[in-house]
């Protein structure tokens, strides 16, 4: 988080705007100062806020706690829940130089891939009613799991990846399974409604099955991806493994657009707080960093400020800097910690 704000610092020195961080403490560290993971004045200052900029949370300390009162349960997911954050965004971006961290064979990601995944985060299967086990007469146990979508819900994501794409490669690849589910029949349906608002976007459709293969076969046909809850879980992850080292992900969690076309959200790294290497200043800043860029996208409306951040990123891993995590020893790349990574980023931008 420090390098972030160092790299925000950057930009706003550059470009002459103001930005007015508050500070606010969420996850242990709340736990430990106020006895709960997510304060109240923690969630006012939330309010106050054009956007959230969110470090990590989580690790051994608290894991001894009833599990609703633990930093990830008690905090990030009321949060997402309080601000109605019904859009995830993840980008999963292998640099060039980096296809060597990706598991996928060379050939398959050579020049290196960026898709954007758009998944629904609440509604579908995590969130139907009824839910239930019951064990029946025979003896046999029975469970219920109910997925829900109304049409309002698909609209809402439909708009947020058409105009994520408008600002990429202007292709969307929506992701169902409506050869047998009557909920993906809607979603089709409805995705093929909204882009005719959107012209200058293309749109193709696969079924799941199909998109989890094509994702490891082709990374570098998609643009924006976009898909139910349940799918949505697993080929993000699928999408983040191809990418190569979770440090470098980002992720952004969206509301309703405003009036400006700006979303209020929540923008963090895809990791955690990696407990392995916490404090020894080791960790890659990337995944924070290019949250941040998110936040000048999505919530402030500064695509070319965020833009300048992805560069300065991209130049940073191009000219052989990299932490722990993404280093291969390969000729012309150099070891660095995390300090010195913020301060290549700062420096290139
Ligand atoms: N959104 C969140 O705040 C969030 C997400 C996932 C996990 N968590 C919490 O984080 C804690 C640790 O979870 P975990 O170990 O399963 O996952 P993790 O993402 O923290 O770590 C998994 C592996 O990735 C590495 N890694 C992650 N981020 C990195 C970075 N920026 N730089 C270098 N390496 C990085 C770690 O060192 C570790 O080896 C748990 O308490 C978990 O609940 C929080």
């Amino acid at each position: 988080m420090a390098q972030a704000l160092l790299v925000l610092d950057s930009i706003a020195a550059k470009s002459g705007i103001h930005f007015e961080y508050n500070p606010q403490l969420v996850g242990g560290a709340a736990i430990d100062a106020a006895g709960k993971a997510l304060p109240a004045e923690t969630i006012a200052a939330c309010e106050a806020s054009d956007a959230i900029l969110f470090g990590s949370v989580g690790g051994p300390k608290w894991e001894h706690l009833p599990p609703n009162e633990q930093p990830e349960r008690g905090a990030l997911l009321p949060l997402r829940k309080h601000f109605g954050l019904f859009a995830n965004l993840r980008p999963g971006i292998c640099y060039p130089a980096l296809t060597a961290s990706s598991p996928v064979r060379p050939d398959l990601v050579e020049g290196g891939f960026d898709v954007l995944c758009v998944r629904e985060l609440t509604g579908g299967l995590y969130f139907g009613q009824p839910k239930s086990r019951d064990t029946l007469p025979d003896g046999d146990i029975q469970v219920i799991d109910t997925m829900v979508y109304k049409k309002s819900e698909i609209v809402r994501i439909a708009h947020v990846a058409f105009k994520a794409a408008q600002l990429r490669g202007k292709h969307v690849t929506s992701v169902d399974k409506a050869n047998v589910l009557t909920n993906s029949v809607l979603w089709r349906e409805t995705m093929i409604e909204v882009a005719k608002e959107y012209t200058d976007v293309t749109l193709a459709h696969l079924y799941v099955d199909n998109a989890a293969m094509q994702l490891i076969k082709a990374p570098r046909s998609f643009d924006v991806l976009v898909t139910e809850n349940l799918f949505g879980d697993i080929l993000s992850d699928e999408m983040a493994m191809i990418a190569g080292s979770l440090g470098m992900l980002a992720s952004a969690s969206l509301g309703q657009p405003k009036g400006d076309g700006l979303y209020f959200g929540l923008f963090e790294p895809s990791g955690g707080t990696a407990p392995d290497i916490a404090g020894k200043g080791i960790a890659n800043p990337i995944a924070q960093i290019l949250s941040a860029a998110l936040l000048l996208r999505f919530s402030l409306g500064l695509e070319n400020e965020a833009l300048a951040i992805e560069n300065a990123v991209k130049n940073v891993i191009g000219d052989g800097l990299r932490t722990g995590d993404i280093f291969t020893s390969a000729p012309g790349t150099r070891l660095v910690n995390t300090a010195e990574m913020g301060a290549a980023i700062v420096a290139a931008l």
